[in-house]
């Protein structure tokens, strides 16, 4: 950068002395010696090309460290956002999080090579520029001077107005995210509720709002750029006519005046630059802002310091909850005195209605939420204790809503523990009944599931899930819902073929139909957040009036009679 600017500074130079002595000094001496203007003018060519280098150059460096800082930020971001808790996660939004790693870090990335490109090289020339006026004359100089807060001034104003829209501009940016998320993922529901119009409009909307903040933005700018020219020129007038002056009374030569009128133009543009590096850096740091957040967000769950886990006592509970009380926000609270011990081996089913907690009870054990007060123990230690990896290497977890990738069937199922041996994701296929209508697509095992499992059934997409946590070697497996859209022969099979594999897995069933959770050693059914009653199928159709009005209504009238 101080090469090209060096260079630039020089140009007027050899400028003025072309003129004063080549073409002024050539016609005053009558002689057609042109020897001193090709000097020069190949000087002139040879600097060019050397600023051009240096510029060249420092472009290249300069966009080397801005790209590779954004593309660390972006990593760094993003393995954040995996450290997150589901509640920071829930609080910052998928909309906002999407904007702050890709457009935030890219303004960044920008205010990064613009500041350091333009503060170096304005800094240079500014000051380069006013040494060489002053050389020249010290009234040029002084002339320069005086121009100076003019520009400043207008550009500030027109800042300082335009600065609070930066936040604003990137708050639209996450709202447009927001939706377009959405309405892709959801624009099977969108179609079927014919609620394209809706959307569009919903779209349009936050994409106006954008529209209009970004105007005013650039109207601002658009005002004001012109103006701040403007003094510019003003200054450039007031230069000639004072060096028209100085050249009439003898103490300036034509030549200086050139060199003069271009430092003038060279020097004003810089401070311009100037304020708009600075409108750059509010911008950059609005983005900066936005990501650090994310950057330095202390992750909500501590891993535990438990290094080495104690050997087991057969005495201990696989799982058990001691007073456990838990909210999403602290005014509801959603489980109210939890006390449950789970038994090594055990199939513990749990029932309620929709809503009552039970999710929200079973995501306690692998920390997925930490309980309000009360604990939570995995083999007689405190979930808290651990350190999250080896917690959550305990438990195969089956979420209520099937989460696929867009990868093969085989990779899919294998996801919770890489590199097995397809044989062994086949013996998982085929406990959670999932073989069978595998081995009926084309490609098999091989075949490339669809983003988010839109090429399978519901059914079909439930036990993939399963299969992948039948194949994870856990010693506790939760099953939250995921048998729901399987018919009840499959479903028997699968429970059967589960407990016949897996004996000694303590196993957590989270179920809405009597069928599926019938066989289980105990039943807890929760309401409103507390155990209301425990027990054998045999022991709640006798003691728990709850579970006996869901047994009669899945029933029906008719076995009832028979
Ligand atoms: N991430 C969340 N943030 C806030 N509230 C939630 C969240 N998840 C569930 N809830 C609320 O907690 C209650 C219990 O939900 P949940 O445990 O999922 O019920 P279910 O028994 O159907 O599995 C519901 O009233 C639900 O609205
Ligand atoms: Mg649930």
């Amino acid at each position: 950068m101080i090469l090209e600017v060096t260079m630039d500074l020089l140009q007027p130079h050899l400028m003025s002395k072309i003129v004063d002595e080549g073409v002024l000094g050539v016609a005053a001496q009558n002689t057609d010696d042109f020897s001193i203007i090709l000097k020069l003018g190949s000087l002139m060519v040879l600097f060019a090309f050397i600023g051009c280098l240096g510029g060249s150059l420092n472009n290249i460096l300069v966009n080397y460290s801005s790209q590779n800082i954004g593309n660390l930020m972006r990593k760094d971001a993003f393995s954040k956002i995996l450290s997150l808790s589901f509640s920071q996660i829930d609080k910052l939004g998928t909309g906002a999080l999407i904007t702050r790693i890709t457009n935030d870090i890219s303004q960044v990335e920008n205010f990064i090579s613009f500041f350091v490109r333009g503060m170096v090289r304005t800094g240079l020339l500014l000051l380069g520029g006013l040494y060489c006026l002053f050389r020249i004359n010290t009234d040029f100089g002084l002339i320069a001077v005086c121009v100076v807060p003019f520009i400043f001034c207008s550009m500030i104003i027109a800042m300082k107005k335009v600065e609070p829209y930066f936040l604003s501009v990137q708050e639209s940016l996450d709202q447009i995210n927001c939706i377009l998320q959405e309405d892709i993922s959801g624009i099977r529901i969108i179609k079927a509720y014919v609620k394209e119009l809706y959307e569009k409009i919903r779209f349009g909307k936050a994409n106006d709002e954008l529209l209009a903040k970004q105007m005013k933005i650039l109207i601002l700018f658009a005002i004001s750029h012109p103006i701040a020219c403007n003094f510019i020129y003003i200054g450039v007038a007031i230069m000639i006519w004072n060096a028209g002056k100085a050249v009439a009374a003898g103490t300036s030569t034509p030549g200086n005046v050139m060199a003069a009128i271009t430092y003038i133009i060279q020097l004003l543009h810089a401070v311009l630059m100037v304020v708009f590096i600075i409108q750059n850096i509010s911008r950059g740091q609005t983005s900066w802002k936005r990501v650090k957040a994310i950057i330095e967000t202390d992750p909500e769950l501590t891993d535990g310091h438990l290094n080495e886990e104690p050997p087991q006592k057969q005495s201990f509970a696989a799982i058990e909850f001691k007073n456990v009380s838990f909210s999403y926000s602290k005014e509801e609270p959603i489980l109210k005195n939890i006390n449950l011990k789970i038994n090594k081996g055990e199939t513990l089913a749990i029932m309620g209605a929709t809503g009552c907690g039970k999710s929200s009870l079973v995501n306690l054990i692998p920390r997925f939420y930490d309980a309000d007060s009360g604990q939570v123990l995995v083999n007689g230690i405190d979930v808290k204790d651990y350190h999250l990896k080896d917690l959550r290497e305990k438990i195969a977890f089956v979420l209520q809503k099937s989460e696929l990738f867009s990868d093969s069937i085989a990779n899919n199922i294998s996801w919770g523990k890489p590199g097995a041996e397809l044989e062994e994701i086949k013996v998982s296929a085929r406990i959670a009944q999932a073989d069978s209508f595998i081995n009926e697509i084309p490609e098999k095992y091989e075949n490339i599931i669809a983003e988010r499992g839109m090429s399978l059934s519901g059914g079909q997409k439930q036990r993939i899930s399963i299969a992948r946590a039948v194949l994870k070697s856990a010693e506790i497996m939760i099953l939250d819902d995921s048998t729901s859209a399987l018919d009840l022969k499959t479903e028997r099979e699968f429970y059967e073929a589960l407990t016949k594999a897996k004996p000694d897995c303590t196993k957590i069933i989270i179920a809405q139909r009597i069928a599926s959770v019938k066989r289980a050693n105990r039943i807890v059914v929760i309401e409103n957040g507390s155990i209301c009653a425990c027990g054998s199928h045999d022991e709640l159709l006798k003691n728990c009036d709850i579970y006996k009005d869901i047994y009669n209504s899945q029933i029906g009238e008719e076995a009832k009679n028979g």
